[in-house]
């Protein structure tokens, strides 16, 4: 009989989740809102309930969901299935699997969203072909997943790859969610992106195409408009570049990664956005002629299913 795992992704705002069969294929996917404010509880019988119908969906038969995997962000407790502390669900000591584990009767295994996204992209995406490989996903918030060997690498702790909160800017005055100061999540994030254009538009009076989306601007239009040559969209897109590429360059020279590969919405920018990471990627990592490529994500939403199914397969 073949064996189906589902894949769960859990947000601040929505679950995703999928049916993948072993060969790397959703069969269906869906997604439900998080409701982060009610009890975990709660939250945890809502995804075993979108399990159960994802699994009605798909055709499957009595015994032939083989799994469950979990990509959950913040710092997780992989062993015993345990999210230690998530700033963006604000969580803390929450045993997640056990709980969704008590409704579906089927092993659950957990592991940090952005680790969940880097191993889809290594099982079906952009980071197919390379050994080794470091994931970033730039979205609300900023995380990463490093995979040597085919392993994902998480550390004594769980803080392994949370590259979003890696110190970049000695000037920042604002504190992270994180309760750090300085954070590439502060600067590099989809939030972090918009608040940066906000500094520079409130800075001084320079005309810019910016200005017409007022205090709502986001992350796109910044990116849309420094496309189009706008001038202060652009200096916001070299400061974004610039801590990236740092990052990247303290990353290349620690792991030593085949690749990079940039996911999250901003990687939607695409190319244009890895241009002005690479520029000052390659200024930082002089030593090295055979560094990580930069690459995008090739699964988009679907990246952290695919993963933490494959977690569980
Ligand atoms: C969290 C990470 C998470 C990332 C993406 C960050 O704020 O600290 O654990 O992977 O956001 O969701």
């Amino acid at each position: 009989m073949k064996k189906y795992y589902a894949g769960l992704d859990l947000g601040g705002t929505f679950v995703k989740g999928g049916i993948v069969d072993e060969e790397g294929k959703i069969l269906v996917k869906d997604k439900i809102p998080t409701g982060r404010e009610r009890p975990y509880t709660e939250i945890a019988a809502d995804m075993a309930r979108l399990v159960k119908d994802l699994a009605v969906r798909a055709g499957l038969a009595e015994g032939q969901l083989a799994g469950v995997g979990i990509g959950s962000p913040g710092l997780i407790d992989a062993e015993n299935g345990v999210i230690v502390y998530s700033n963006n669900i604000r969580w803390e000591n929450v045993p997640l699997c056990g709980a969704v584990r008590e409704q579906l009767g089927v092993p659950v295994c957990i592991t940090n969203d952005a680790n969940a996204a880097a191993l889809g992209e290594h099982f079906c995406g952009a980071g197919k072909k390379f050994g080794s490989m470091v994931f970033i996903t730039l979205g609300t918030g900023v995380g990463g997943g490093i995979i040597v060997d085919g392993k994902i690498l998480s550390g004594a702790t769980g803080s392994g790859g949370e590259i979003g909160h890696i110190h970049v800017r000695d000037e920042e005055t604002e504190h992270c969610n994180c309760g750090g100061k300085g954070c590439l999540e502060q600067v590099a994030s989809a939030t972090g992106i918009a608040r940066e254009a906000r500094r520079v538009l409130a800075a001084d009076e320079t005309p810019s195409a910016m200005r017409r989306f007022e205090d709502h601007i986001s992350a796109k239009n910044v990116l849309d408009c420094a496309k189009s040559g706008d001038a202060l969209a652009l200096q916001v897109t070299e400061t974004v570049g610039r801590y990236l590429g740092l990052a990247c360059a303290q990353i290349a020279l620690t792991v030593d990664p085949e690749a990079f590969v940039i996911g999250g919405g901003v990687s939607r920018a695409g190319q244009f956005l890895i241009d002005v990471i690479q520029k000052y990627y390659d200024n930082y990592v002089a030593i090295s002629a055979n560094k990580g490529v930069l690459t995008l994500a090739k699964l988009g939403n679907d990246a952290g299913i695919y993963g933490a199914a494959r977690l569980v397969l």
